[in-house]
């Protein structure tokens, strides 16, 4: 699947996000193709909550809703904006299919959750793009503490940060609609893929069962980022 490109309209809108709360961060949405780009898309202004509650919308209704968030800002190519309404229509529309079952921990690859869920921003090799999102590949914060990376996943990250000499400030929206299990997989996955700097602390791989715990706890961005601030000290 490609991802969306990096757009400036759309990051200047994730900024406007960055002040959201963290209650409405794990709002899950029913599982079917397209609901990604809704998760990585429709967080940058407000939580999932009005997309879950507008549930039974006809197919006309949804197509205005999503042509006035275009009005709001929401910057979305017209192949994505389709797949969105497909998506939404199919499975927020009047006549949802049965919830489909969970994907079986057995199958859960972490490769394929960094695919769909944040090749489109941190780039499929995790060589990230300079000034708006920081690489994954090299670097160091991965390892600085075991829990650290789950804890932007669950809940998003924003505020200043330097990656490598390179300066960011930017928003990364909560992934918490994520399984644990899909958590675990994406965060091993990045810290053993691309190689390691030298020098950090190893890590055991992390457990869905760290990430059940870490999510008890529902921090908002800027949180995370005091987080690392902390832990970079
Ligand atoms: C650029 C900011 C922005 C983005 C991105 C965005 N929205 Fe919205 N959305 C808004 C604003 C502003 C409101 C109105 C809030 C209010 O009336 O209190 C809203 C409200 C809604 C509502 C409530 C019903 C309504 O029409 O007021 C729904 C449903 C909704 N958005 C769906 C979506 C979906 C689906 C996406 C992704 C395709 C999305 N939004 C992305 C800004 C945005
Ligand atoms: C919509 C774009 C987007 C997506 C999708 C995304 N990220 Fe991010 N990510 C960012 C941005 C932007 C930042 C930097 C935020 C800032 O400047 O505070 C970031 C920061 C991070 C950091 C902190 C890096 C550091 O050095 O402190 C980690 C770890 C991370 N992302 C992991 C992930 C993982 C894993 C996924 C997929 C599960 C993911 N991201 C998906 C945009 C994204």
């Amino acid at each position: 699947m490609a991802g969306p490109l990096f757009n400036p309209a759309w990051l200047a809108a994730a900024l406007l996000g960055a002040s959201a709360t963290a209650a409405g961060a794990g709002i899950r949405l029913p599982n079917g193709p397209g609901v990604n780009i809704v998760y990585s898309r429709c967080q940058a202004c407000h939580d999932l909550q009005y997309v879950r509650d507008a549930k039974g919308l006809s197919s006309a209704q949804w197509q205005s809703v999503v042509t006035s968030m275009q009005d709001y800002g929401l910057e979305i190519s017209d192949q994505d904006k389709s797949t969105v309404l497909k998506y939404l229509i199919t499975y927020l529309g009047p006549n949802p299919p049965p919830a489909p079952e969970e994907t079986p921990a057995a199958q859960l690859d972490g490769q394929t959750v960094w695919n769909q869920n944040c090749a489109a921003c941190h780039g499929a090799q995790g060589a990230g793009q300079p000034g708006y999102f920081p690489p994954l590949a090299g670097n160091s914060d991965l390892f600085a503490e075991q829990a650290f990376p789950v804890l932007v996943v669950l809940n998003g990250i924003s505020g200043p940060l330097t990656v490598k000499g390179q300066k960011y400030n930017g928003s990364m929206p909560a992934l918490g609609h994520l399984s644990d299990d899909e958590i675990a997989a994406v965060v091993n996955f990045v810290r053993t893929s691309w190689g390691r700097p030298s020098g950090p602390a190893s890590f055991g791989p992390v457990t869905p069962k760290l990430v059940a715990r870490e999510r008890e706890r529902p921090l908002t961005a800027l949180q995370v980022h005091a987080v690392r601030e902390k832990m970079l000290q």
